[in-house]
């Protein structure tokens, strides 16, 4: 993976919490024991959740989707829609309706559209914002305004959009859209879902066909589901095109339940002593489960069951039961696939025996945190032995201290040491996890369900 964008001016350690609004509301305090048994029920997909809104938002008639993530960065999603003219009603948990405009059909908002916390939202609304007639403010939370969006932006005004960012590519972003764009044919510098599905999204409204060309295989939901709304994407050698001015039809859509937040409970059950969890009807597209590939290769038993496929995507139930792990050197060709899991994966290394050695992440410099400081500094302050470099880490196994683990607002730091917590030597705080709320708002109640020994603190 070649060396990322930077992190905005600002983005200093503990920098994020200069923002009142990040991470506010609440601790988890887990005390070790306990095994995970039972059934996980996790929920809905981040990535289709977002791509469900925004499709159908931009097909014609309307679309009806269940299993919807109502996590904040999805509802943030929403909540920008309807502020360029989008209906979307929430029917009852999780199923919603949305009333499309078509892809020339949206109005100009008349407020900044703030994405919150959520890359994903912020770098799809961009690109189909880009292709409209009038012109759109998007921002963010703390942590969104800090991270790179001269990956869309390069190719966004390619096409003929004009942008302003904040100095060196940051949000806020003020986008005049132009419609039709012209379409390009783009090599994409970094492995990037986002990016890539950015570069599409515009091609909807371009004249001709857009070709994207990936460095490595990404996520694949927005080709798949493009084509299942009714807009035909050619995948071939690593390059993914479509014709612009296709038009998409409104449809039922399930979504699958989301395989990165399913990721903390495989690991939390791999390192628990008896622990055996069944995860019910999670997507399994390997476009995502490098995490599993990963796990298999430190020598975890993960059955796969009941493949079965929903709206184009696999998905199964998986069964977990503790085993011992052993160290590995992670494979380059498995990064991309697992690029969300390697907070819940430097979880099972610490408890692996012998060396893992993780290299070519430095993607997860610019994520919610920087993932890879945030992984090393809480590993750290449970005694585990950890080696950083600019691009990965290598994690000695060992065993967990007690401590006090900083999440950094970072959602999946936030639930990958509570999640190491139930087999430390002392209790592990885990400071400022309310942005769990972002991709997994029932987290605590599900992982005490499960056996995790967790309460919920107030920040104090
Ligand atoms: C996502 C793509 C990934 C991932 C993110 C969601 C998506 O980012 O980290 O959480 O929905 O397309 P990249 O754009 O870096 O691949």
């Amino acid at each position: 993976m070649s060396t990322p964008e930077k992190r905005g001016p600002g983005f200093e350690r503990g920098g994020l919490f200069k923002d009142p609004t990040i991470g506010v509301g609440m601790n988890f305090l887990v005390t070790p024991g306990g095994s995970l048994r039972g059934e996980v029920e996790v929920p809905g997909d981040k990535s289709i959740s977002h791509r469900a809104l925004i499709l159908s938002a931009l097909a014609e008639g309307p679309s009806e989707v269940t299993g919807l993530l109502e996590g904040d960065d999805v509802l943030a999603t929403a909540s920008a829609l309807r502020q360029v003219g989008v209906k979307i009603d929430m029917i009852e948990g999780q199923r919603c309706r949305v009333q499309g405009l078509g892809l020339t059909g949206l109005t100009a908002p008349d407020a900044p559209l703030d994405l919150g916390n959520s890359g994903t939202g912020f770098r799809l609304l961009s690109a189909v914002l880009a292709g409209q007639t009038f012109a759109s403010v998007l921002t963010g939370d703390h942590s969104l305004r800090k991270r790179p969006m001269k990956r869309i932006i390069d190719p966004l005004m390619l096409m003929g959009a004009t942008i302003h960012s904040s100095e060196g590519g940051y949000p806020p972003l003020k986008i005049y859209g132009h419609y039709p764009l012209s379409s390009i044919e783009y090599e994409l510098p970094i492995a990037s879902a986002q990016t890539k599905s950015a570069v599409l999204l515009a091609g909807l409204n371009a004249n001709g066909v857009t070709r994207v060309r990936e460095p490595s295989q990404t996520r694949d939901h927005t080709e798949n589901m493009l084509t299942g709304f009714g807009c035909p994407v050619e995948v071939s050698g690593g390059v993914i095109s479509l014709c612009g001015g296709a038009r998409l039809s409104g449809r039922t859509f399930s979504i699958p339940r989301d395989f990165s937040s399913a990721a903390f409970f495989l690991v939390g059950a791999l390192i628990g002593s008896e622990s055996e969890l069944t995860l019910p009807s999670v997507g399994i597209n390997p476009t995502r489960t490098g995490a599993l590939d990963i796990l298999r290769l430190m020598g975890a038993d993960i059955q796969i069951m009941n493949h079965r496929n929903v709206a184009g995507e696999p998905i199964a139930d998986l069964k977990v039961c503790a085993c011992r792990l052993r160290g590995i050197d992670v494979p380059s060709t498995l990064v991309a696939l697992a690029i969300d899991e390697f907070p819940a994966l430097a979880i099972a290394a610490a408890c692996a025996d012998g060396k893992t050695s993780i290299t070519g992440v430095g993607e997860l410099r610019v994520k919610e945190s920087d993932r890879i400081r945030s992984i090393v500094d809480g590993l750290r302050a449970l005694t585990i032995d950890v080696e950083e470099y600019p691009d990965g880490m290598t994690i000695t196994g060992g065993r967990f201290s007690g401590g006090k683990v900083d999440s950094c607002g970072d959602h999946r730091i936030a639930m990958a040491f509570a999640l190491a917590g139930s087999v430390s030597r002392g209790p592990v705080r885990v400071m400022d996890c309310g942005l769990v709320q972002t991709s997994f708002p029932e987290f605590s109640d599900v992982a005490r369900k499960a056996g995790l020994r967790l309460e919920v603190e107030p920040r104090s």
